[in-house]
């Protein structure tokens, strides 16, 4: 245990957190991503697939269990991602207290403050989807408990909100591309022979989510696919 927390103390033990924690993230999101575009299969393999997810180990654990530990991990994951990230900037800080006068170029800087601006974004935009969601308590569109086609449908069939989510995946995808920029760079497999091609792989993989993800949401707004009765 003091072999971990002297590990937790160091700069590369925090930014092996963070690396670890946004990885559980983005694997959620991939599976995320897929269990949407099942909406495409239409309201009964969608349903299906939700209902899937709540069943899954019940006869040895019980209905939801497994989807509860998922969950949890899930929460201390985005606890412990965020938490490490403020430990990191306060420890940085308090390495070099005074700022070096070698101008740092817009190019540098971008990147990382808008790790912090999208990084606040996505924690506000988590909390509101899965009220909407999860609960079914906001943005008070007709909500029922499992029937995940028709609570998105009526979501995304008219209005600003499936536009709004396009703008949130866009944000998710910025977040998540430099988020494995960095994750490689912890990995220590950066090098300038091959950082064409690491950036390359994080920028397609974030494109991919923000195309698979933003296509449900379009996809019902245009009415390419029902909305349910
Ligand atoms: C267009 C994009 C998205 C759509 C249509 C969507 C849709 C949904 C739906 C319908 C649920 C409830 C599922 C159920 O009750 O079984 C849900 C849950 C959830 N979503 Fe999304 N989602 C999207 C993007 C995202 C993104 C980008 C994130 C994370 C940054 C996210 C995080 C979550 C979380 C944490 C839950 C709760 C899971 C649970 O507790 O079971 N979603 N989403």
């Amino acid at each position: 245990m003091n072999k971990l927390t002297q590990f937790y103390g160091t700069a590369v033990g925090k930014k092996f957190v963070v690396a670890v924690t946004g990885i559980m993230m983005a694997g959620f999101l991939v599976m995320h991503m897929i269990g949407n575009l099942k909406a495409f299969a239409g309201a009964t393999k969608l349903d299906a697939y939700a209902l899937y997810l709540r069943d899954i180990g019940q006869d040895m654990f019980g209905h939801e269990t497994v989807l509860w530990i998922a969950r949890i991990g899930l929460v201390v994951a985005v606890v412990a991602h965020i938490f490490t990230i403020v430990l990191l900037v306060k420890q940085n800080h308090k390495a070099r207290p005074v700022k070096y006068h070698v101008k740092k170029s817009f190019v540098s800087t971008f990147p990382a403050r808008m790790m912090r601006v999208s990084g606040l974004l996505l924690l506000i935009f988590i909390i509101v989807h899965i009220a909407q969601f999860t609960f079914g308590e906001w943005l008070s569109t007709p909500f029922e408990e499992g029937k995940v086609y028709s609570n998105i449908s009526h979501a995304f069939g008219s209005g600003w909100l499936p536009w709004f989510y396009v703008f949130m995946m866009f944000i998710v995808c910025i977040h998540l591309c430099h988020g494995l920029w960095s994750f490689f760079q912890t990995l220590g497999i950066d090098n300038p022979d091959r950082n064409k091609l690491l950036r390359g792989l994080a920028i397609v993989v974030s494109l991919v989510l923000f195309i698979g993800f933003s296509a449900v949401p379009v996809a019902f707004a245009t009415g390419l696919i029902g909305v349910a009765k």
